[in-house]
C-alpha cells in the first residue's frame, strides 16, 4: 500500500475484454482497490481476473422503486465519488473503472479526479474506446469529412442550441431523452416527440437517421437501423442507443473570403 493515495480512472471500452488497453490492464492489476461500474457480467468477471479487490459501484446505483441511493442518478453518482475518495484518503492506490471511455458522459469520474487533485492527491484519467469511436468504425463516419458535433439528447431539446446541419450530429442518451428528473431508464412520456419536434426545426421529416448500438458481446452484431426523423416518435430506443444524424448538405464555399486570401479554390472543391 502507498503512503500517499492515488487515483487512476480507466475505461473498459464497449466490448470487454477486447477493448481494454494495456495501460488500463496494468493500472487495474497494480491497484490496492478497484471500484467498478460496468453494465455487463463479462466486463465484471474480466476485471475480477485482473484484481480480486473489487468494490462494485453498481451497488450504489439509484433505485427508482425505493429511492435507494438518493433521489436520482446524480445523488447516486455523488455517493460513488464519496466511496472512491474515501479509499484515496486512506492512502490506497485506487483504480476506478467505468465502461466505454471513462471521461465521456461519466459524471463521477471527472468529479472524483477533480476532488482528489484539490485535496493534493495524484489523480489521472486514461483514455479508452467510447461508443462514439465504435460508431465511427461501424457507420463509416469520418468526423474529419464535414466536421462532427455531439450533444446529450435532453441538452439539445431543453436548451437553445443550434446544430450545424452541414456537419454530422451525434446524440447521446436518446434512451432517456426528456427525463429531466434523472430517475428513469427510458425516455420521458414526450421525450421522443420533443426530440422529433426539435430536429424538425433544422432537418426535413424524411431525413434518414441511424439508431446505433455498438456490439457489447463478441458474437453480437451492432444495431444499425435507419429511420426518418418523422418515425423517431415510435422508434425502439434502449439505454445504450445513440442517434446518428448525417449532414443534410455540404457546406458552401466562402468565395469572398478565399478570394481575399488568394486561396486556390480548385484545391477545395471536389
Ligand atoms: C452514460 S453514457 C456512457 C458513455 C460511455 N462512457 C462511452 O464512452 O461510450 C451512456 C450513453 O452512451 C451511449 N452508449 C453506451 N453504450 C453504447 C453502445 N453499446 N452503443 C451505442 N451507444 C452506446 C448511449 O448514447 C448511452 O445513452
Amino acid at each position: 500500500m502507498n503512503n500517499e493515495g492515488t487515483l487512476t480512472v480507466v475505461g473498459t471500452g464497449i466490448l470487454t475484454p477486447a477493448h481494454l488497453s494495456q495501460e488500463s490492464i496494468a493500472s487495474i492489476k497494480h491497484a490496492d482497490v478497484v471500484h467498478v461500474l460496468v453494465p455487463d457480467p463479462l466486463g465484471l468477471s474480466t476485471i475480477k481476473q485482473l484484481n480480486q479487490n473489487i468494490k462494485n459501484l453498481a451497488d450504489l446505483y439509484f433505485d427508482s422503486e425505493s429511492e435507494r441511493n438518493g433521489k436520482n442518478r446524480l445523488e447516486a453518482y455523488d455517493k460513488m465519488v464519496a466511496v472512491i475518495l474515501e479509499d484515496v484518503r486512506s492512502h490506497q492506490k485506487v483504480c476506478a473503472i467505468f465502461y466505454g471511455h471513462p471521461g465521456v458522459f461519466v459524471y463521477p469520474s471527472h468529479v472524483s479526479i477533480k476532488k482528489a487533485k484539490q485535496e493534493g492527491f495524484d489523480a489521472q484519467m486514461l483514455p479508452a474506446i467510447s461508443a462514439e469511436d465504435c460508431l465511427f468504425a461501424d457507420l463509416a463516419v469520418d468526423p474529419g469529412d464535414l466536421g462532427c458535433q455531439a450533444y446529450e439528447a435532453s441538452q439539445l431539446i431543453f436548451y437553445q442550441h443550434t446544430p450545424n446541419i452541414h456537419a454530422a450530429l451525434i446524440l447521446w442518451q436518446i434512451g432517456v431523452v426528456g427525463d429531466e428528473t434523472l430517475t428513469q431508464l427510458k425516455p420521458s412520456k414526450h421525450g421522443l416527440a420533443m426530440l422529433r419536434e426539435r430536429l424538425l426545426n433544422w432537418y426535413p421529416a424524411d431525413h434518414e437517421v441511424t439508431l446505433y448500438e455498438a456490439s457489447t458481446l463478441p458474437i453480437m452484431p451492432p444495431r444499425i437501423e435507419q429511420v426518418t426523423i418523422d418515425q423517431l416518435v415510435n422508434a425502439e430506443v434502449k439505454t445504450i442507443t445513440t442517434l446518428y444524424v448525417p449532414p443534410l448538405e455540404t457546406p458552401r464555399l466562402d468565395v469572398e473570403f478565399c478570394k481575399k486570401w488568394s486561396v486556390d479554390m480548385d484545391m477545395l472543391t471536389n
